[in-house]
């Protein structure tokens, strides 16, 4: 933990951390104790579930998917649209009989949502059962606040705001053995005016190259073969360390790493996306095909005011140009219909980008108003109604696309990554190509973690199926 920098977490706050775990594991002499660890939200999340899971088990917890029988429950929350709070308000609220049956029960809750004042405040107030609230800049006190929560009787909340800390060196269960999530940067500077991440999430923050290169290195040991770097904006990676880091530069590095086959990444923000990254992807033969760049609108005046920074017609020469370096690349993106004063012409203009640019997938959502937010202040909203409407139509179109592009799939042999066996049936296995589709085929469990080629014989809008060559 020597010599990291004076953005990182100090050799004795980690000392102490492990301390705790140590004293957790001493309280709990000869019990299995169960956790169980509920995540919301995006990849990050999931990769700090997975710090989450790799601390407890450090203490002695053992996972569990029964909630009848945890000493532990933990939901990771997201606040980015309003539904995914309104599940964890479920989720908590559906907890109350278990805790009075079984008052040892532990319930914590952490994340994005937990960095607002008043949600904390509403939980405090009204889920009295919940025994521990931390942020998403104190992960790595975990054992610490736990080792105060099971010892004391008042409910702990421990919500700092963001001292620009990068812990490293956390223990990690994670959740996959062959494709493994690796966070490259924290925080996002982009205020995009609809949304609540930067709030809740602080500046950015950008790991050192040698720390990410000893953890794809690590996971490389382990037998790890994919790996996807994780940042809200990965495109300015190391801009803040103003060292010369660049985000192009660091797939050159991990392009050398000997046993990671694929390297992704995500997301994209479009007024980043470099020249000298496209060229990155081109000549870098393990950064894979595929580029998540998410558009959020089809009207430059909607783009101005969601201030994303750049026009449709920017987004079209980006892709245009991505598309010539690096041929059969598939682009997927995100969209949000209904953002204040968008008009019928406005969703018009995102139509018509869809129909153009032809998306292989697109993940679309409903605008939802956050607090703190300048949109959310803004005074013309779209009805529901209307978000509705807009939101079926523009699914219909982008599903019909989806398909119509994987369609030209069959026939095709292409490579896929074995990830392990098809979640609906047992008989198949199921990977990923190069492209980000999924591809079900009949074969046996060994094929786990194989780069195996496969002919493509049917398909469908969200995966295509195919026999092992
Ligand atoms: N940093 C990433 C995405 C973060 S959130 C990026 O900029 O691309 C993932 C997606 O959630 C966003 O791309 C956006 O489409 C959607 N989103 C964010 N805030 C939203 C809001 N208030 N209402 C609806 N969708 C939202
Ligand atoms: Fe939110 Fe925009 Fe940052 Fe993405 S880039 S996390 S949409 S503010
Ligand atoms: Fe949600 Fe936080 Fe991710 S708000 S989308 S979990 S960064």
């Amino acid at each position: 933990m020597a010599n990291r920098g004076s953005t990182l977490v100090t050799e004795d706050e980690i000392t102490r951390q492990e301390a705790f775990m140590h004293s957790v594991r001493e309280l709990n002499p000869g019990a299995d104790k169960k956790y169980l660890i509920s995540t919301f939200g995006c990849q990050m999340n999931e990769n700090d579930s997975e710090k989450l899971a790799g601390m407890l088990e450090s203490m002695g917890y053992i996972r569990t998917d029964e909630m009848d029988e945890c000493d532990l429950i933990l939901f990771n929350t997201c606040c980015v649209r309003e539904n995914a709070e309104l599940k964890v308000y479920g989720h908590l609220g559906a907890l109350k009989p278990l805790k009075s049956r079984r008052p040892g029960l532990v319930i914590a809750v952490c994340g994005c949502m937990m960095q607002q004042k008043e949600v904390v405040e509403h939980i405090l107030e009204k889920y009295r059962h919940v025994d521990l609230i931390f942020g998403t800049h104190n992960l790595h006190k975990f054992p610490e606040l736990l080792y105060r929560a099971v010892t004391g009787d008042a409910a702990v909340a421990d919500i700092s705001s963001c001292d620009g800390y990068i812990a490293e060196g956390l223990p990690v269960r994670r959740e996959h053995s062959v494709k493994a999530w690796l966070t490259i940067m924290y925080g996002c500077n982009n205020f995009c005016s609809y949304c609540i991440v930067p709030h809740v999430r602080g500046r950015e923050r950008s790991r050192m190259v040698s720390d990410i290169l000893d953890e794809a290195r690590f996971l490389a040991r382990q037998g790890y073969k994919e790996i996807t770097l994780l940042g809200q904006n990965v495109n300015s990676y190391g801009l803040d360390r103003k060292d010369g880091t660049s985000f192009a530069a660091l797939l050159h590095r991990l392009e050398e790493i000997d046993g990671i086959e694929r390297v992704r990444f995500m997301t994209s923000h479009p007024k980043d996306l470099s020249d000298e990254l496209i060229y990155a992807m081109r000549d870098c033969h393990k950064v894979c095909e595929h580029l998540h760049l998410p558009v959020q609108a089809g009207s430059s005046r909607i783009l101005a005011e969601m201030n994303r920074r750049y026009s449709r017609e920017h987004y079209f020469e980006l892709v245009q140009k991505v598309r010539e370096h690096i041929p059969g690349i598939s682009i997927t993106t995100d969209i949000i219909v209904g953002f204040p004063g968008e008009t019928d012409e406005d969703f018009e203009d995102t139509l018509d980008l869809v129909e153009n640019i032809r998306f292989d997938y697109a993940y679309t959502f409903l605008y939802s108003r956050r607090t703190g937010t300048p949109a959310a202040r803004k005074t013309d909203q779209v009805s529901e109604e209307v978000k509705k409407k807009r939101f079926e139509e523009l699914l219909n179109i982008q599903n019909r696309i989806s398909n119509e592009i994987n369609s030209k799939l069959a026939g095709t042999v292409t490579e896929v990554l074995t990830e392990g066996h098809s979640k609906n049936n047992i008989d198949m296995m199921t990977g990923r190509t190069r492209t980000n589709k999924i591809v079900n085929f009949k074969g046996s469990a060994d094929l786990t973690g194989r780069l195996v080629r496969v002919k493509i014989d049917k398909t469908g809008t969200w995966s295509l199926d195919g026999t092992l060559v």
